[in-house]
């Protein structure tokens, strides 16, 4: 019990001449530690007689608590009155406002593109990639566009000053996310339901609406009784989803040698709802996009039994919807890396 006592007293002493909070933590670890004096004392309590123990124990666990308590006490006035010094010494004025950090955001471009993702991985999309450096092959061969073909002339592009290889011909930088559809069913084969997001180059003058880089979504859906009816309700749900507003949309002909029959989709105008305006030149609807489907030798192309299966495919241009969105009035903002232009997003 003296024992006891007297290291509560000297303890306690001790606390009050300390100065810092490295010298109490010291201290506290070694009288109230796991291996400290006073735990020490506690452990002798099993060997006592029983009587003895119950009053001694009694005593040591208050001996540990005003311990504990002076412990914390202190600890709590040294930190404030480092803080106080602390303050004294700074030689700025802490009251006056900061500087806010600069943060980086989400370009447009990459926003639209991830709303597009969601919207067709809910539907059971999933997302593909492809090479920007294509060869000739899948850009045009595999997509039923021999070289003769005319087609080729609206798709003129930049080539890369490489051998051509022997089955894959030239190396090109894509004019369209097409030539992902047959790599796609090569890898995986049918059924399928991707899009491709990504960024495509045409040989363009540029102007305030051609680029000569640009981004597009495809998307191919491959499976059994597959029809026209099934890319309406995709691409109405997914119109509707996107603007937040009920979309319809319509057909024309339209010609692209991958697909057959092929057509061009236009949604109605998410500005007015279809009554006619300044966006959609007073006619209610809006050019979107190409689609058809699946022409028979692109699905050879890409390993799949045109008997079994068919589908069809689609492509939009993703930097459109982005300008449209945010009412952009020219292409080359876009990529220009402009703050001032970026800033307001
Ligand atoms: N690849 C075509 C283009 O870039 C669009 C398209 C894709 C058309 C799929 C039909 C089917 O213009």
């Amino acid at each position: 019990m003296d024992k006891l006592k007297q290291l509560l007293k000297e303890t306690l002493e001790k606390i009050t001449r300390i100065k810092d909070t490295g010298a109490l933590q010291d201290l506290e670890v070694k009288i109230i530690g796991r291996k400290g004096e006073l735990t020490n004392v506690l452990r002798m309590l099993k060997d006592m007689p029983e009587e003895e123990r119950k009053t001694f124990g009694q005593e040591a666990n208050k001996t540990k608590q005003a311990l504990q308590e002076a412990f914390d006490e202190k600890r709590a006035s040294l930190s404030s009155s480092m803080m106080k010094s602390a303050l004294s010494n700074i030689d700025f004025d802490i009251t006056e406002p900061g500087i806010r950090e600069q943060t980086g955001h989400i370009h447009p471009l990459a926003k639209v593109q991830w709303e597009v993702e969601n919207i067709f991985s809910q539907m059971g999309f999933a997302i593909m990639d492809g090479p920007e450096v294509e060869s000739e092959y899948y850009n045009f061969e595999g997509l039923n566009i021999p070289a003769h073909h005319p087609a080729r002339d609206m798709q003129d592009t930049f080539f890369i000053d490489k051998e051509p290889d022997k089955k894959q011909g030239r190396l090109v930088l894509r004019t369209h996310t097409s030539p992902v559809q047959v790599r796609t069913m090569e890898k995986y084969g049918a059924p399928l339901r991707v899009i491709v997001p990504g960024r495509v180059f045409r040989y363009e003058a540029t102007d305030a609406s051609h680029d000569t880089t640009f981004d597009q979504v495809e998307g191919l859906l491959i499976d059994k009784d597959i029809s026209l009816a099934h890319l309406k309700g995709v691409m109405e749900e997914f119109l509707t989803r996107l603007f937040q507003r009920e979309a319809k949309v319509r057909f024309r002909p339209g010609y692209f040698p991958f697909v057959e029959p092929g057509l061009e989709l236009d949604f109605s105008c998410a500005l007015c709802g279809g009554g006619g305006c300044k966006v959609c030149k007073k006619s209610g609807w809006i050019e979107f996009m190409g689609a058809g489907m699946v022409h028979e030798n692109v699905l050879k192309a890409g390993g799949v039994d045109p008997k079994k299966y068919q589908g069809w495919a689609f492509g939009f241009g993703l930097t459109r919807l982005v300008m449209m969105r945010y009412a952009i009035d020219d292409i080359r903002l876009l990529k220009s890396a402009d703050p001032r232009f970026l800033k307001q997003f």
